[in-house]
């Protein structure tokens, strides 16, 4: 999993000190956190963590928190979850001096368990679950009646989608299954993340329209010869962005918790802004890591001066996109 495929949804790095997000938290934990405190231990767990800096505003909003609500003299751990290849150096070399916890790294797949049971308080996972563990095969195969031919289900298939969803559901399903396992009875588990409004598609959304973008920059790129072809035909994107509606029966599915808050997190200057030079840097940060790992760093550089050419082209269809929907769930173990 490359840890340089990170945001979709364009987040920046003071996200989560954004005021309405910061407060939505800060009211869940005052008003759903209820733990057993005769250890003055809270453990706090990052899940999906990456290397810095977001994790570090994620944690610190969520010790304010309790420390506002508890005000007691709480010694605090964190665990920082992501994959094995995540650069987890970094992370360690840039927590924030200040900090009032105790830090330790975990490495695993969230869709399994990676600590033990009843062992973490409040737990967050922001902007990590739209990634699928795997891509279903049968639309990487050129030769199966719902091969993909897009780097994505931005398209029109409903086929594809659906095995998309099926995938997704797996997923979702497991780390909820495992968070529940290690969370402690009261404990809170906080997902923030983009899905899409009901009703409306990928393709009608300015992520949609930019992964086709890049998709056919990449066919571009393959025709010039620079990349292979075969290659590209298999290539797609590991991840999916639930409707909200689906996102919630998932949830409710699991039966493992009460959902307190599923609210639509508003970005106060709009989703995105029609700048070209923005939105190619953006896409890049987002999906650059995985094509580079794909197709080399070259190839990358070559489909990102594609991409800016035609989002300039695009910038009319761009103004008419449907927006996203970025979440902020609290979920309560039952
Ligand atoms: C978009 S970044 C989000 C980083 C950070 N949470 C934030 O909000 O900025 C997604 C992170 O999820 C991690 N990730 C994806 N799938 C994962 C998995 N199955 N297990 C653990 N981490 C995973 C990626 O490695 C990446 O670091």
């Amino acid at each position: 999993m490359s840890t340089s495929f990170t945001m979709i949804g364009g987040e920046g790095p003071d996200s989560y000190r954004e005021h309405s997000k910061y407060q939505k938290i800060n009211e869940a934990i005052s008003t759903k956190l209820d733990i057993d405190f005769t250890s003055n231990l809270v453990n706090i767990a990052d899940f999906g963590c990456s290397s810095g800096p977001n994790t570090f505003d994620a944690v610190q909003t969520i010790i304010d928190a309790v420390e506002h609500k508890y005000q007691e003299d709480t010694e605090y751990q964190v665990f920082f979850n992501d994959s094995p290849n995540n650069d987890f150096n970094t992370l360690f070399k840039t927590l924030p001096p200040t900090r009032k916890y105790f830090a330790t790294g975990v490495p695993g797949s969230f869709f399994g368990r990676v600590l033990p049971r009843s062992s973490f308080h409040v737990g967050v996972c922001s902007y990590s679950l739209h990634f699928v563990s795997k891509v279903p095969k049968e639309i990487k195969d050129r030769d199966s009646p719902v091969w993909n031919k897009d780097i994505h289900c931005t398209g029109s298939s409903k086929e594809v989608a659906k095995l998309y969803l099926d995938q997704y559901k797996i997923d979702v399903g497991s780390f909820l299954s495992a968070r529940a396992q290690e969370l402690v009875p009261g404990g809170l588990l906080l997902l923030l993340g983009s899905c899409l409004p009901n009703g409306v598609q990928i393709s009608e959304t300015v992520v949609g329209m930019m992964i086709d973008n890049i998709g056919s920059s990449l066919n571009e790129i393959a025709k010039q010869g620079l990349i292979d072809q075969e290659k590209l035909d298999a290539f797609k994107l590991p991840i999916y962005l639930a409707h909200a509606d689906d996102l919630k029966q998932i949830i409710t599915d699991n039966g493992c918790y009460t959902i307190e808050v599923f609210d639509k997190i508003s970005h106060e200057h709009g989703e995105f802004p029609l700048d070209p030079e923005y939105l190619t840097i953006s896409f890049k940060v987002t999906v650059g890591g995985i094509v580079t790992s794909q197709f080399g760093q070259d190839a990358m550089e070559k489909t990102y001066e594609l991409v800016k050419e035609k989002t300039q082209e695009m910038l009319p269809q761009l103004a008419k996109a449907k927006p996203g929907m970025q979440y902020l769930i609290v979920l309560r173990k039952n």
